[in-house]
């Protein structure tokens, strides 16, 4: 790829900056994730798996709008189905068959899934099922593990919390992955006090010796709603989400970014007992929750993805891109420091400290040679059908000589000269 200058993006990075809050609307995808010299920091359309700046500098894009895409972008069907329905409307004044047409649908996919309530964001729909396991519980205390949106009830345990009441914080507690003690530990805390436990269920290299099993067995034990924040397994790592994957059936589960390759929508999917509630004083509503264009897309992007090679395509192409990574690591010397985790369809590198360096000093390096090379990847990288073989060969390559700048930067125990501009400087830390 031949590099074309940033400097579209960096005078629309300093107007942005002028009007919004990190340049950009959402943490994750400001100039604060990525590194170096060739930063593109606005993009201007997509294609398949790609995507061009503002500058004309063309990526393999292995974020994908943070996991939203997972058909590719601009696909002609999704496209086409948004489109006819755009032709007959968009929001109206009573239900449409889509709303039936999409619930009945997940229901069919999702093992837990006996009724839904259509939102917007992953937070939406976290929130809301917090809300159902409260009221079906009558307890007010929620544990987690993991990331899960933007809402007090769950910024109030992590380091971002300001603004959020003393009371709020006060009702949630972490336990960690992977250590059913520290959930248990939390039960014995708490005794009758935890409606709600919900977890990422895929986390690292993935549950160890029966660990989702064993905190689907406390929640039982100890009364306590079980729900799996699926916003980013879900339509990922297989159709019916992690819990088709690991056969460990929640009560309840949240799912968004992938349902509609890229169209905003959410949904809180469960037992009809507690989303029954909504039925008889629990209020989850919204103005558009039934808005038509995203239903369309979703009811199309789950046909594409329900094709018998879909998944097996993501992960025959992501696996690839796993099993390569592992590899040039370990024949560098370097699986150490660079070790990877993750399903294929959703993994990647986390670099270890070193005495001189932390891991975000590694991953700036990394990730700038990525970006030189026309790979755009946060370290983890989603995979979407658009991506095929050759994207990948294209990437390892990449991987080589970033992995080469990683070592060099060890050499020196510094990034001062390999790094060509900023460090990433991440905004949110999670616990
Ligand atoms: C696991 C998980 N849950 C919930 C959310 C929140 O989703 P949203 O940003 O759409 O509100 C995210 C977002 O990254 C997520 O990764």
């Amino acid at each position: 790829m031949k590099k074309k200058s940033f400097g579209t993006s960096e005078a629309l990075l300093r107007r942005a900056l002028k009007v919004t809050p990190v340049g950009a609307q959402t943490f994750s995808k400001s100039h604060r994730y990525l590194s170096g010299s060739a930063r593109p920091c606005f993009i201007d359309k997509g294609k398949g798996a790609r995507v061009w700046d503002v500058d004309g500098n063309e990526f393999i894009d292995f974020i994908l709008g943070l996991g939203p895409i997972t058909v590719g972008y601009n696909d002609p069907e999704v496209n086409a189905a948004i489109t006819a329905q755009l032709a007959k409307g968009i929001t109206f004044s009573q239900s449409t068959a889509l709303e039936v047409e999409l619930a009945e649908k997940l229901a069919e996919i999702i093992p837990s899934a006996e009724m839904a309530r259509f939102v917007k964001n992953g937070g939406d729909a976290t929130s809301a099922a917090i809300r159902l396991a409260r009221a079906g519980t009558g307890r007010d205390m929620v544990a987690v593990c993991g990331y899960h949106g933007m809402h007090d009830w769950y910024v109030g345990a992590t380091p971002l919390n300001a603004g959020v009441p003393e009371s709020v914080k006060a009702l949630t507690k972490t336990f960690e992955y992977n250590k059913i003690d520290t959930l248990d530990k939390l039960f014995a805390q708490y005794p009758n006090q935890i409606a709600a436990v919900i977890l990422e269920p895929c986390q690292g290299d993935g549950p160890e010796n029966g660990f989702l099993e064993a905190v689907r067995a406390s929640c039982e034990k100890h009364g306590a709603v079980l729900i799996f924040d699926e916003v980013v397994s879900g339509f990922r790592v297989a159709l019916g989400g992690a819990q088709e994957y690991y056969e460990v059936t929640p009560d309840m589960t949240t799912i968004g970014k992938g349902m509609a390759n890229g169209m905003p929508i959410s949904a809180v999917v469960g037992k009809r007992e507690l989303l029954d509630q909504i039925n008889d004083g629990v209020f989850i509503s919204t103005t558009f929750g039934g808005e038509c264009l995203s239903l369309a897309a979703a009811l199309k992007t789950i046909e594409i993805l329900s094709r018998p090679d879909a998944f097996d395509k993501i992960w025959r192409v992501s696996s690839k891109l796993r099993d390569g990574a592992v590899e040039l690591a370990a024949t560098k010397g370097l699986a150490d420091i660079a070790k990877m985790w993750g399903l294929p369809p959703h993994a990647g590198f986390m670099f270890s400290e070193t005495d001189a360096l932390s891991p975000t000093d590694l991953l700036s390096v990394f990730q700038q040679r990525l970006l030189l090379e026309g790979i755009l990847s946060l370290g983890i990288n989603n995979f979407c059908l658009a991506h095929d073989e050759k994207d990948v060969d294209i990437h390892l390559a990449a991987i080589d000589k970033a992995l080469n700048d990683v070592a060099k930067a060890l050499d020196a125990n510094s990034i001062d000269s390999i790094l060509q501009g900023p460090p990433i400087n991440p905004i949110f830390k999670r616990n």
